[in-house]
């Protein structure tokens, strides 16, 4: 027979073991363990259908499907003993079966092939992974609807460039979130109905000749339906990728979303108290409440767009079908998921705790001259100024009361008329930001009327 130190399940051929350096860049267990549960569940699923057409006899389908069930338990319960010489999960999980049952654990791999294998456990440990994020996506959404139905009229200055640009309320700005994160909730599930196929049966890329029931192991493990075309199944990481991507979008909404947390907490904006639970303190200044949190899914973005990247530069030269590069498909994804779960576990956290300080919002919602747009609209409504000849009196108006260091309610009415003589004392209705928000009533604008409309749209859609 072959030299003992060949590998046990492919050595046939091989008069001698793999280099030691060979081995380590071959070896996938030290990460793919995390596969094992899915793994099994494939393999039981085989087991039972290959039982089923009549491949293998009914006693050696149940030795096979009870022995993983032993296998898994040690896995578990972290008794098992990984072989980095088997190279990965499926060759650790079958070599453990065989000496457990012995003669029958040999017949379990009729009919498949590491290749679909692989793509099968993958794909079921990424779907895994999408329901997760559906979980963090709703949790995270309830959290912001609890904030903009408690501030629906808090006033706050809306910005663009980071300048002050008109009010808003706080309510809306949680909203502009949940429209964020609920379009992430939708890629979550468009991506998971996509690759809700089975690679299971494709074999190694071929298909097989043995009468196996594909349709009995898809449903077997809730797959919606085999995958059509066997080269496409064991070569096909697109699930990864649409996985990877969704991930990445929604990490940019959740970084811009733990920016402003960063600025809206600092002692200069005062906007929000993030609380205790979620931040840090300094070892040097006693002073300092830091949004360390924040920062962090700040910065997950910029591991998980990376684990995107690297995937794709993986996959785009390969030629169909498996090709070993794509064993590093999974590092990248567990790492992503790893951070991508623990960044809206931890934003949710930050917003369900934090406060919003409603008068440091209200103070610097009427700063800034942030109704000068409500000021040029009047010009426009009363007194039929043309848009821009509003504009440009507002302007000049907004030059004054800058030079004399006070905001746009603080100018007399004698000094309005000085630059526009029909300005009345109706124009002050205007000026205050209570009025600004509440006049803004268009579909999807910032007044309180329509952004607890929004709030209870989300609640219907969410149930
Ligand atoms: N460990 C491998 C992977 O993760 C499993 C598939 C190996 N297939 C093969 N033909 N060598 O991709």
């Amino acid at each position: 027979m072959t030299d003992t130190t060949s590998n046990q399940m492919w050595g046939g051929r091989f008069a001698a073991g793999p280099d030691a350096i060979m081995e380590a860049i071959n070896a996938s267990i030290g990460f793919d363990q995390r596969m094992a549960a899915q793994d099994i569940a494939g393999s039981r699923a085989h087991a039972a259908m290959l039982a089923a057409t009549g491949v293998i006899t009914d006693s050696d389908a149940k030795a096979i499907r009870e022995g993983l069930l032993t296998v898994l338990s040690e896995i578990e319960a972290g008794d098992f003993t990984f072989s980095t010489a088997l190279e990965d999960i499926h060759m650790n999980v079958e070599a453990r079966l065989k000496e457990i049952i012995g003669e029958p654990a040999g017949r379990l791999h009729t009919g498949r092939s590491r290749n679909d294998q692989v793509a099968t456990d993958f794909k079921l440990w990424v779907r895994d992974q999408l329901d997760a994020a559906e979980s963090g996506l709703l949790a995270l959404i309830s959290a912001l609807l609890s904030q903009a139905e408690a501030g629906a009229d808090w006033v706050m200055p809306g910005f663009t460039h980071l300048q002050t640009a008109q009010p808003v309320t706080w309510g809306h700005h949680m909203m502009a979130y949940v429209e964020m994160f609920g379009r992430d909730l939708s890629r979550v599930r468009d991506a998971r109905a996509r690759m809700n196929e089975s690679p299971l049966g494709a074999a190694a890329l071929a298909g097989t000749s043995f009468p196996i029931d594909r349709d009995m192991t898809a449903k077997a493990l809730g797959f919606d339906r085999p995958a059509a075309n066997s080269l496409d199944a064991v070569s096909d990481r697109d699930f990864a990728l649409e996985f990877l991507s969704t991930a990445s979008i929604c990490a940019m909404h959740l970084s811009r979303f733990a920016e402003e947390l960063v600025i809206w907490s600092s002692a200069q904006f005062r906007f929000v108290t993030l609380s205790d639970r979620f931040s840090t303190g300094s070892s040097i200044m006693p002073q300092k409440k830091n949004p360390d949190a924040a920062e962090l899914i700040r910065a997950k973005v910029g591991r998980i767009f990376g684990a995107n990247t690297a995937l794709m530069m993986v996959m785009k030269g390969l030629p169909l079908t498996y090709s070993k590069d794509m064993q590093e498909d999974k590092e990248q994804v567990f790492d992503a998921a790893d951070n991508w779960m623990l960044a809206l576990a931890a934003m949710e956290g930050m917003v369900r705790d934090m406060t919003a300080n409603r008068d440091s919002l209200a103070a610097a919602a009427g700063s800034g001259f942030s109704t000068a747009t409500d000021l040029a609209d009047w010009l426009v409504r009363v007194l039929g100024l043309p848009f821009r000849d509003a504009h440009h009196v507002t302007g000049t108006l907004v030059a004054r009361a800058e030079s004399r260091g006070c905001d746009l309610p603080d100018l007399s009415l004698a000094e309005m008329q000085e630059v526009h003589g029909d300005i009345t004392q109706d124009v002050y209705s205007v000026l205050g930001v209570e009025n600004s928000i509440n006049s803004r009533t268009s579909y999807g604008g910032t007044a309180p009327v329509q952004v607890r409309a929004q709030v209870q749209r989300w609640k219907d859609i969410l149930g």
